[in-house]
């Protein structure tokens, strides 16, 4: 069942290639329209929205961090994203023009399923990323679209991660066609771009093996670790301390890197981890400087970079590099070597990285 690998956890992991290929597959027609598996919004109502939630729990919720960034970005749309158990208990502004999109691996998580349902009931559209056909998310919702992870086994998501994110981009490429912020031309060629990332993931698999073991024996003695990016690296960064924690049972947390200096810096002493995402994007500087800070006060630097970046080597300890990608791009890939090293550090400290503690694949109680 684990097709000769130690674990479900790295089973999964190493298809997330396939995962993107085939959540990809027969979605762009000849004429250059998405196709979504049922979009239950004509394009008239779609074109209507004038506000989106993204609401999901845990590893869904940071695929919802990154759909946020790119449906302002790419669709003009105001948007907001939202742990679906805070949703659910206050008052959000719901209209009729209002999409909600909930995002849920197993489809039937308490809190994201009354979520998306009170937000019906006050008249909002709603929109499912789920991979469980036929997933009470999947029946409530008007829209949807599958995620082709497959079954997940492993406590921990990965492979339905990378599902989502690139179930959510075209979502959001969707929205920015449909709002006339995008032309055929451009959808089709990010279409193009996203289904690359399938293999520069294998990239990953194949080259950077050795980089991320060193990385993990760096860490796996703290008692805590940090991640810090911005943009697209803060959300990373979220998603890789999760993962971290959860498996590894080491504390780690993620901070936007420019919120460093107002708090989380008094936690650096020497020798401390500090898990960086580098990768190029327009706020690489940024994040740079923000990382020289944490040199400055002895902190061990493992930064997730751009291949062919050699200038990161001069203030990180260790550095795994990704193959060069558009910022929208970015999580797609850069969240894998933070996957696999979650996983290398919890096999270090002798957990079961497949069924970690007090936590369980499907939530459907509150
Ligand atoms: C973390 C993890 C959980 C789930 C969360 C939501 O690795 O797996 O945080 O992401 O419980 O589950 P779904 O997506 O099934 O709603």
């Amino acid at each position: 069942e684990k097709g000769g690998h130690p674990d479900f956890m790295i089973k999964e992991i190493l298809e997330q290639p396939r995962v993107v290929r085939d959540t990809l597959v027969g979605r762009l027609t000849g004429t250059g329209e998405l196709d979504i598996d049922e979009l239950g919004l004509t394009y008239e109502e779609l074109d209507l929205i004038d506000r989106v939630y993204v609401i999901a729990c845990g590893t869904s919720y940071h695929a919802g961090l990154i759909a946020n960034n790119l449906i302002e970005a790419w669709a003009r749309i105001p948007c907001e994203v939202e742990a679906a158990s805070e949703f659910r208990y206050r008052n959000p502004i719901i209209t009729p023009t209002t999409l909600v999109v909930a995002v849920s691996q197993s489809g039937e998580t308490a809190d994201t399923l009354a979520a998306i349902r009170d937000a019906r009931i006050k008249g909002a559209k709603v929109f499912g990323i789920t991979n469980v056909v036929g997933s009470p998310v999947a029946r409530e919702s008007d829209g949807v679209i599958y995620t082709k992870a497959n079954k997940e086994i492993a406590v921990a998501s990965t492979k339905s991660f990378i599902g989502q994110v690139v179930s959510l981009t075209l979502l959001a490429l969707l929205l920015a066609q449909v709002k006339g912020k995008m032309n055929t031309r451009q959808v089709k060629l990010l279409f193009h771009e996203l289904g690359d990332t399938a293999e520069q993931i294998q990239w990953i698999f194949d080259t950077q093996q050795e980089a991320i073991h060193e990385a993990a024996l760096a860490c796996k003695d703290a008692h805590s670790a940090l991640f810090v990016g911005r943009g697209m690296g803060a959300a990373i960064s979220y998603e890789g301390a999760l993962k971290l924690k959860e498996i590894s049972y080491l504390h780690a947390e993620a901070y936007a890197a420019g919120e460093m200096k107002h708090g989380p810096i008094a936690l650096i002493d020497p020798g401390f981890p500090v898990i960086a995402v580098t990768t190029k994007s327009p706020v690489y500087d940024k994040t740079v400087s923000n990382l020289k800070e944490c040199e400055a006060r002895g902190a061990k630097i493992i930064a997730v970079a751009t291949e062919g970046d050699e200038d990161i080597k001069q203030i990180a300890d260790h550095v795994i590099y990704i193959p060069p990608v558009r910022d929208a791009f970015s999580p797609i890939t850069a969240t894998v070597p933070l996957q696999l090293l979650a996983r290398e550090v919890a096999l270090m400290r002798g957990c079961d990285v497949d069924q970690p503690r007090n936590l369980a694949k499907s939530v459907t109680v509150e």
